[in-house]
């Protein structure tokens, strides 16, 4: 600190500070009286900046697979990547730019608001915490980041699923492809080449669930054996097929017979060449909670510091960070999130209900907007002349008094091909909106799910 690039470093960096007290601290500095002019000497005397090398938040050209891979935590771990990065095999062509990720995003995030104001409404009028989904075409959520590959099958297909806490059906496209299928990187699962796979029957109760796990009203084909599930996520990608169930390799030693799945017939959507989805949602039907005897309702993962390295997925208890610090699951109006409170800056974090969603990139805070935005982040830089920046640090203060400090990759959203960066944090068009806490914000951390615990863990540096 305190050298030249420091220096004008920070003076550029003023209307990021402002838009700091706005959004993060308002409460700190008007308590404390102190004056436009004395900010940054305050930050910097109070630790509350720190100066971070930007090489070290952007993503590289190549995969670093050695940054986590060769010391994955546990025997039932999976590796995670990035769905655009370079960890993952996919066409140049077929990379959105960062103006469409940022787009699905936000349809992601009106979808997840449209059904919790939904159910908020519906709780009003009924005066019960009890919630029945409603009965026009459910939006599961979608548009997700990061992948997991495991095995489908016998003999097993490796297949990569992007994993979203939001949704609870887990799919997967296959063979015929009687409708659509999109372009995948590895070959798409063909259920009459695997002696384990066996088609649902309509009549079936995992039939009956998938019209929770959905929000869609099973079907039946028209001989009416086999049932039909229908999925459709916040950004228009849908799926719908034959429901199954297969043999499910996580790891050599981790081996699910009998797992319920979709079997894709019509798919279509921004899965960026991933085979499907994977389910962590609370719903019956989840992988969570078909594995729960073995796994005991607990998974965890570390989303990576940069889309370029690895981080990891695991099942079970046994490998969660001694230092977690854990808030209660609360009671969501939608039984299919994970809902938690966030208690700090309570100016702005003032909608109770906040849900964290391992699938929408970019944490929200219902500020007001600056002016010339990039798609939904309305606070960016031009880092061009600047190999480092002053980062503020950002705490957040969850239900139970749980505080945890965000990771220096965690605060700003760097796009790959440019030294523009945008602030991390983007408003909610309505106030009442629910509050969103986003992937980039739980970059390197182990978060921990302990479903049947009803708790939500983090422990910092839980991967690179
Ligand atoms: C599953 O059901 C579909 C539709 O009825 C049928 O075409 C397919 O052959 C069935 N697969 C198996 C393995 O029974
Ligand atoms: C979703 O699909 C509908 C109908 O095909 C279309 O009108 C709409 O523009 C699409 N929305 C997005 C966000 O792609």
């Amino acid at each position: 600190m305190g050298n030249s690039t420091a220096v004008s470093s920070s003076k550029s960096l003023d209307h990021f500070f402002s838009l700091l007290i706005v959004s993060l601290v308002l409460v700190y500095f008007l308590n404390n009286g102190v004056a436009a002019a004395d900010r940054k000497l305050l930050a910097s005397e109070s630790h509350e900046f720190h100066t971070i090398k930007l090489s070290s938040i952007l993503p590289d050209s190549v995969c670093d697979s050695a940054s986590q891979g060769h010391k994955l935590p546990s025997p039932s771990s999976l590796k995670v990547v990035h769905k655009h990065g370079p960890c993952h095999k996919t066409e140049q062509s077929s990379l959105p730019s960062a103006l469409e990720l940022l787009a699905a995003d936000e349809s992601r995030v009106k979808s997840i608001n449209s059904r919790i104001n939904f159910n908020a409404a519906r709780n009003t009028f009924a005066s019960t915490k009890s919630v029945t989904f409603p009965a026009k075409s459910g939006l599961s959520l979608g548009t997700n980041n990061y992948l997991v590959t495991f095995g489908l099958g016998t003999p097993k297909n490796d297949l990569s699923l992007v994993f979203d806490t939001g949704s609870s059906l887990t799919w997967t496209q296959c063979e015929p492809c009687a409708r659509s299928c999109y372009d995948q990187a590895q070959p798409i699962f063909d259920p009459s080449k695997s002696s384990t796979y066996s088609n649902i029957s309509c009549h079936t109760p995992q039939c009956n669930q998938l019209k929770s796990a959905t929000g869609s009203t099973p079907a039946c084909t028209t001989e009416g054996t086999t049932c039909i599930y229908a999925t459709s996520y916040g950004d228009n990608s849908s799926s719908v097929g034959f429901f199954a169930k297969d043999t499910l390799t996580l790891t050599p030693t981790n081996v699910i017979p009998n797992f319920f799945f979709g079997c894709g017939q019509n798919n279509q959507g921004l899965f960026g060449q991933t085979a499907g989805v994977l389910g962590l949602a609370r719903d019956p039907l989840s992988i969570v909670q078909q594995t729960s005897k073995q796994y005991r309702q607990v998974f965890s993962y570390c989303l990576p510091s940069t889309s370029s390295k690895t981080g990891y997925l695991i099942f079970g208890k046994s490998y969660v960070s001694n230092s977690v610090q854990y808030t209660p699951f609360n009671s969501s109006p939608d039984k299919r999130f994970y809902s938690i409170d966030i208690l700090a800056i309570p100016t702005v974090f003032s909608t109770p209900g906040s849900i964290i969603d391992s699938g929408t990139v970019i944490t929200r805070l219902p500020l007001y907007p600056l002016a010339k935005p990039v798609s939904i982040l309305d606070t960016c830089y031009d880092f061009s002349k600047y190999s480092t920046m002053k980062i503020p640090t950002i705490s957040i203060v969850f239900g139970g008094n749980t505080k945890i400090d965000l990771d220096d990759s965690g605060i700003m959203y760097a796009f790959s091909s440019s030294q523009v960066m945008c602030l991390g944090f983007a408003p909610n068009s309505d106030v009442s909106d629910t509050l969103v806490y986003g992937n980039l914000q739980q970059r390197t951390m182990q978060v921990v799910y302990d479903v049947a615990g009803g708790k939500l863990g983090f422990a910092l540096k839980g991967c690179a």
